[in-house]
């Protein structure tokens, strides 16, 4: 069967990942986390105190940084490595969540890992997550979802989470780092977050996970048949 990329883009926290990650579980296709990249540099920026306003700086921290997902058998997952290192708890706890909008907004970055992405999804059979799959990464996608939920409902999965990390964040500073990653990723220069005029819109605020794989894989594998 004839292999499709599907891109799905939306705000932080509107079940994203979990759909991703299921539907490429469903179809056979891999999964990326796109999302889970710009933490990795937020990170390696963090531990090695680049200044993000030295474009010199940033360059060089971006040729040393190496970012791959290896898939681990105890627990189902595809895990991030940063040059080698497993960083996959590290890499969502509260205080790179709070700085990865920032960093994520560097044209420098975005060029980087944008490349990255491309090179991922060349032989197709891919699902990927993030913010400009669908306008930016792959404007090419088979299928495109463009993912939306109420806040309460992002913020009341987003502290669950948190919580199965063994991570206590209150539900107020949770709803105040969504509104400010929201304001920046939909209103930064290099390619915002903006729904591609193309792709489907699919609200999660009241139906569940299973719902929504089940939504994506009918798409997908009626795009795949008119293909
Ligand atoms: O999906 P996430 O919340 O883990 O993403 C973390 C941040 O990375 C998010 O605030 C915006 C940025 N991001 C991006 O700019 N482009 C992507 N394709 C994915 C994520």
């Amino acid at each position: 069967m004839r292999k499709i990329i599907i891109a799905i883009d939306g705000y932080s926290a509107c079940g994203k990942s979990s759909t991703a990650k299921m539907v490429a579980a469903r179809m056979g296709y891999a999964y990326i986390d796109t999302g889970a990249m710009y933490r990795a540099v937020t990170l390696y920026f963090k531990e090695n105190h680049v200044q993000i306003t030295n474009e010199k700086e940033v360059e060089k921290a971006l040729n040393e940084i190496q970012i791959t997902f290896r898939h681990n058998d105890k627990n189902n997952q595809n895990e991030t490595y940063l040059n080698g290192l497993n960083v996959e708890n590290e890499i969502r706890k509260m205080y790179i969540s709070e700085q990865v909008s920032e960093v994520s907004a560097l044209p420098q970055v975005r060029h980087a890992m944008v490349a990255q992405q491309q090179r991922m999804g060349k032989k197709r059979g891919i699902v990927m997550d993030g913010r400009d799959i669908g306008t930016m990464v792959f404007p090419d996608a088979e299928l495109k979802i463009f993912m939306e939920a109420d806040m309460q409902v992002r913020a009341v999965r987003r502290q669950q989470e948190l919580l199965e990390k063994k991570q206590m964040v209150n539900l107020e500073d949770i709803v105040k780092n969504l509104e400010h990653r929201d304001h920046l990723d939909t209103t930064r220069k290099e390619s915002p977050l903006v729904r591609a005029q193309d792709a489907y819109l699919l609200d999660s605020s009241y139906i569940t996970l299973e719902e929504q794989v089940e939504i994506v894989v009918n798409m997908a594998v009626s795009e795949i048949l008119v293909l």
